[in-house]
């Protein structure tokens, strides 16, 4: 009997903590929803398998900007309206809206009409994503609203900087309700993707914990001057395969940001980097709790909408 009682507290916390969001939200008004967004995407990056990593860091983005809600997706309408899109962490940097907007589109011809919100087609591309190049598959809960404003400063100060201290990212995660442990889990999305010269110049110029041979390797495509727009794989052993690669980068001091090494440099939590290293199912189960926990983050306003197009309010 108490067993029983304490199950059902154990139910109640956990659908309050997910608030309104439920992974069966458009069972009956939208169906067809997530089989499209899986083959939209599973085409996509059949053809170009890097985008899975835009789309994935897409969902981090949205997130920690006012909870996700679309906010990234705004378009600027200068001089009244100035979103995400251009600040620094964003602008030339973050890609992926087209394939949003071929969901948006086919699910709107083809499917349901003003039903699903921009943020959950966001949610459930970067689920499709990872389990395409072989990262682990969750549930994603539904029922997010599309925001109608933002800001580009909001973006400055929620997005962490690749300069950041390891401090510094446990502070920006905690601010979200995120754990240390969540952060690292969820940092194990770099085993996928690739990073501007500009944002690891520093660290493989002038950091003393990254290893000689690698950080030479890295300079050959990333000068010490210019070339900021040059690109490098954030694992350049499996750059479009979701796996734990990453940590074992890590051990090596091979992570290619700053704040990648920052993880793993003699800190607190070194341990949850070689736990993942070692064990691929324990990195797999923890980035899809946290994923979950971070698609959760509520949105800041109250009045959310469906979008009709992803790109503006309506
Ligand atoms: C822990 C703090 C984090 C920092 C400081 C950070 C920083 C960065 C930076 C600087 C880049 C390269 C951007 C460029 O050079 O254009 C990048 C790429 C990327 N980030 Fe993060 N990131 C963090 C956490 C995350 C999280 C939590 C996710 C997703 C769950 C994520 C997903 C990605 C992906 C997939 C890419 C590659 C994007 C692509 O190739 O298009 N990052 N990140």
């Amino acid at each position: 009997m108490a067993k029983i009682s304490f199950l059902a507290l154990l139910l109640l916390i956990s659908s309050t903590a997910y608030g309104q969001l439920s992974h069966k939200y458009y069972s009956n008004s939208c169906p067809g929803l997530q089989p499209l967004v899986r083959s939209i995407v599973q085409q996509t990056l059949s053809n170009d398998p890097t985008m899975g990593a835009s789309l994935l860091r897409l969902f981090f983005h949205d997130c920690f900007v006012n909870g996700c809600d679309a906010s990234v997706l705004l378009d600027d309408v200068p001089p009244f309206f100035i979103g995400e899109k251009n600040a620094p962490p964003n602008m030339n940097s973050l890609h992926g809206f087209q394939v949003i907007d071929a969901i948006k589109a086919s699910v709107e011809s083809i499917l349901c009409k003003n039903t699903v919100s921009c943020a959950d087609i966001i949610a459930l591309a970067a689920r499709e994503s990872v389990a395409f190049l072989g990262g682990p598959y969750w549930a994603v809960y539904l029922g997010r609203k599309d925001a109608r404003t933002t800001s580009q400063m909001a973006a400055n100060i929620n997005l962490p900087p690749p300069s950041a201290s390891l401090q510094t990212l446990v502070s920006s995660f905690s601010a979200k309700g995120l754990a240390p442990w969540d952060m690292i889990a969820l940092s194990g999305a770099h085993t996928i993707g690739q990073a501007r010269c500009a944002n690891f110049r520093q660290h493989i110029y002038g950091d003393s914990n990254v290893d000689p041979g690698f950080a030479s390797f890295r300079r050959q495509s990333c000068p010490p001057a210019g070339g900021d727009s040059n690109l490098a794989p954030l694992d350049f052993r499996s750059p479009v395969k979701f796996d734990n690669q990453y940590y074992k980068d890590l051990m090596a001091k091979q992570g290619l940001l700053h704040s990648d090494q920052e993880l793993f440099n003699g800190g607190q939590f070194d341990f949850f980097v070689w736990l993942y290293s070692v064990n691929q199912t324990a990195f797999f189960d923890d980035f899809a709790n946290a994923m979950i926990k971070m698609g959760n983050l509520p949105p800041a306003g109250s009045n959310g909408e469906v979008r009709k197009n992803c790109h503006r309010w309506n």
